[in-house]
């Protein structure tokens, strides 16, 4: 199965796709095209170095939201992909590409949706709310996209315990390492082998 990665920063949940790859975890898929939001997300150079077809597709430099949306779809279709993966991408979609690839992307949020989610809710944000509301868990959850922020079918979440130290720097290395680069391969690895349904807009996923 050919997948586009969707990326805007440091791209260590596109480096577990790739580490996945290589090892043979995640065999029958390619990543045939990295979408990168602006030119200097370091998720770039990883897929230069991995000889990943990449480009890049910020909003301001189209006309106007419908060019640059015709654009994404247009060269995710030329790509072959038939899924997207949201990889710390941090622009909203556009309503065309949400259409035409309807229950054919996901994407990963650190936090256990419907907890700490939303517009806003990205990056180190979801770590500092969680910090600051005193909750003992928090964690990952990949779901699939639609018109609406972080409320898609979810399909797969983990959890870790929240520590009396950390800060939302630390809770967040511990969150990418130990869940958001855990689930996000098994998500991926489940749905090339057609082992995800959705019935009734829940995400079942087949063992
Ligand atoms: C990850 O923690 C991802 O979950 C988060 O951005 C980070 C990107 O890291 N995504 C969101 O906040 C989306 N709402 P990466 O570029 O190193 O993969």
């Amino acid at each position: 199965m050919k997948i586009a990665v969707f990326v805007s920063g440091g791209g260590t949940n596109l480096q577990a796709i790739i580490d996945n790859i290589k090892s043979g975890f995640l065999s029958d898929v390619e990543i045939s095209l990295v979408v990168a939001s602006n030119q200097d997300a370091y998720a770039l150079t990883r897929a230069a170095e991995n000889n990943i077809p990449s480009v890049v597709l910020s909003k301001k430099a189209f006309e106007n939201n419908d060019a640059w949306d015709m654009e994404v779809v247009a060269k995710v279709k030329e790509s072959g992909a038939e899924l997207i993966v949201l990889a710390g991408y941090l622009s909203l979609l556009g309503p065309k590409l949400v259409h035409e690839f309807s229950n054919r992307i996901i994407n990963i949020h650190p936090a256990l949706i419907p907890s700490f989610c939303g517009a806003g809710m990205y990056g180190i944000r979801p770590h500092e709310a969680v910090l600051k509301r005193g909750v003992k868990v928090s964690g990952a959850t990949v779901h699939f996209v639609n018109e609406n922020y972080d409320e898609g079918p979810i399909i797969m979440q983990k959890a870790v315990d929240v520590l009396p130290d950390d800060t939302p720097e630390v809770l967040q290395k511990r969150i990418m390492k130990e869940c958001e680069q855990v689930i996000l391969p098994a998500t991926i690895k489940k749905i090339a082998e057609g082992k995800v349904v959705i019935e009734n807009n829940i995400a079942k996923v087949i063992n």
